[in-house]
Parts: C-alpha cells; structure tokens; sequence
C-alpha cells in the first residue's frame, strides 16, 4: 500500500516522540519516485544539486531556475512524499519582498508543501515573513553551505561554549519566527541534544548525532553515489559508484566479445519476409 503524504502539524507532532523522522535529497523524477516506494516521510530538493547535479564547486551559483524545474520533477515523481523546496543563495537576502515572492514560485510553480532557508538570527525576520504570508518554513543552522566561507570552510560549528550559546539563540530565533522545524548541520551531538531539549520544534540533524528528532542525508552520499569526498556524519548504505562502473565497464567488454546483444534482446523476421529482402 503507498505511504499517505505527511503534514507539517504531523511533522511537529513527531517532536520528541520515539519515532524518529527522516528526509533525502532527490533532484529527478527516477530518484523521487524511488523514494517514494520508500518509508521515508519529506525528500529535499536541495541545493546541493550544485555539486551532486551541476558539478559546482558550491552551492552559491544554483538558481530559482533550476531549484523550480527540479521541484517539478520531484513533485511528480514522489506524489505520496512531503516534498522542501530549499531557497538558493540570493533568493531571499535581498529584501523580504523578494524572498516571499521567491518562496511562492517555488510552492506555486515547483509545488513544493514548503521551503527551506539557511540562516538563523540574521534571518528570523524573512522566516517570520514567509510564515505570515502561509508559507511553511524549515530553517537551517550550524554550517551554512551557501556561506560557508563566512564561517571559514566546511567545519563543525559550535565547538566551544560561545560559539554554541550563539547557535542555541539561532535555533531560538528560528523557532520564535514561526519555522516549523530545523535543519542543524555539523554540531557537536551534545550541542544538538540541549537544542532538541529546549526546542518546540523538531530538530533534523545532519552531522548533528543521534538526538536530533529526525535526520537528513544526502541521497547520492548515502548510496555511495556522489565521490568526490564522503563528509565524516555520511553513512553510506551501498556503493552504487562502484557498482554503475562495474555495470557500465562489463556493458563495454561484452560489446567487444560479441556476448551483448544475445537472442534475447534481438528482434527476428518471418522467413518469408527475409527471402523477399534478398
Ligand atoms: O541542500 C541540501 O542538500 C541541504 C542538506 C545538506 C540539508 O541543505
């Protein structure tokens, strides 16, 4: 039987339960409707499409453009899966205005069920916003890929006691703003314990540690997909890499050795048919 598609008031009713929630990326239509053969509740189209999709070397030069016509692939190819659509850089730090009318497209044109923004204090105001207008909002802390070279690198943030105060009143901000729930990305397990404890809203962890209420990977890290380099907090439950160049590689050789295509991928003729050819 398909999974029925999740709520945002039924993803804040899963804070502090035992069940633990859990989100992927997908980018196309084959790999969300994948997914959506699969219990996984809320798949992000992400802009970390940049560097999975794109080949960039950040998630900077992604655009509405591609975040929107990605969404729609996703959309139809996941229509049981609660579907993020994340907000690109320089969508929505311009202005507000600019950020609801850059959230909308992606609900009315992507049709996405919400978006997501990474900032915390600096960007409550836009949440608070976004959220007046209707537009449901997941929020993102701790390492902040689209302004990862502010923070000095792909590092763990929160390390000592200033640094973490500074993302506990983050997580506050965004939860005060109105956002539904929050990504925190490469923090110290303890640091997103105390986060999880005092926040209303669930916390999604990503190299955040085992007490977040819910976790997020990136799909084509965790199938061993994506091999450019594997993030410390990235499990990887198969070696799909491997596996499509062994596949490709094996396609190749039995091309040479005339063994690809065998009878039973080849199309014949009545012989009547063929005397009349010659
Ligand atoms: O774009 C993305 O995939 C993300 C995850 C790392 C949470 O923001």
């Amino acid at each position: 039987m398909a999974k029925t598609k999740v709520t945002v008031p039924q993803l804040k009713a899963w804070k502090g339960q035992t069940k633990k929630f859990t989100m992927i990326t997908a980018y196309d239509v084959l790999m969300a409707s994948v997914i959506d053969k699969t219990p996984v509740e809320t798949i992000l189209v992400g802009d970390s499409m940049g560097m999975v999709v794109y080949g960039y070397n950040s998630t900077v030069p992604v655009t509405m453009d591609q975040i929107i016509q990605h969404t729609k692939a996703v959309v139809t190819g996941a229509p049981n899966t609660f579907i993020v659509g994340d907000m690109p850089f320089g969508s929505y730090n311009v202005s507000v205005e600019d950020a609801i009318r850059n959230a909308n497209r992606i609900m009315k044109e992507g049709g996405a069920d919400c978006v997501k923004l990474e900032g915390g204090q600096n960007m409550a105001h836009v949440i608070e916003a976004l959220v007046k207008g209707g537009i449901p909002v997941m929020a993102h802390i701790g390492l902040t890929p689209q302004t990862a070279g502010q923070l000095g690198g792909f590092k763990v943030q929160g390390k000592d006691a200033e640094a973490a105060k500074q993302l506990m009143e983050d997580a506050r901000a965004v939860e005060r703003a109105g956002a539904f729930s929050v990504v925190v990305e490469c923090v110290p397990a303890p640091v997103a314990k105390l986060m999880t404890e005092e926040l209303s809203i669930p916390t999604m962890g990503i190299g955040g540690g085992p007490y977040c209420d819910a976790q997020v990977l990136v799909t084509q890290d965790m199938l061993g997909m994506f091999d450019r380099f594997v993030p410390k907090f990235v499990k990887q439950y198969a070696q799909l890499n491997k596996q499509m160049v062994d596949a490709i590689s094996t396609f190749y050789q039995e091309v040479q050795d005339n063994v690809f295509p065998g009878p039973e991928h080849t199309f014949g003729m009545k012989e009547e048919e063929l005397k009349r050819l010659y």
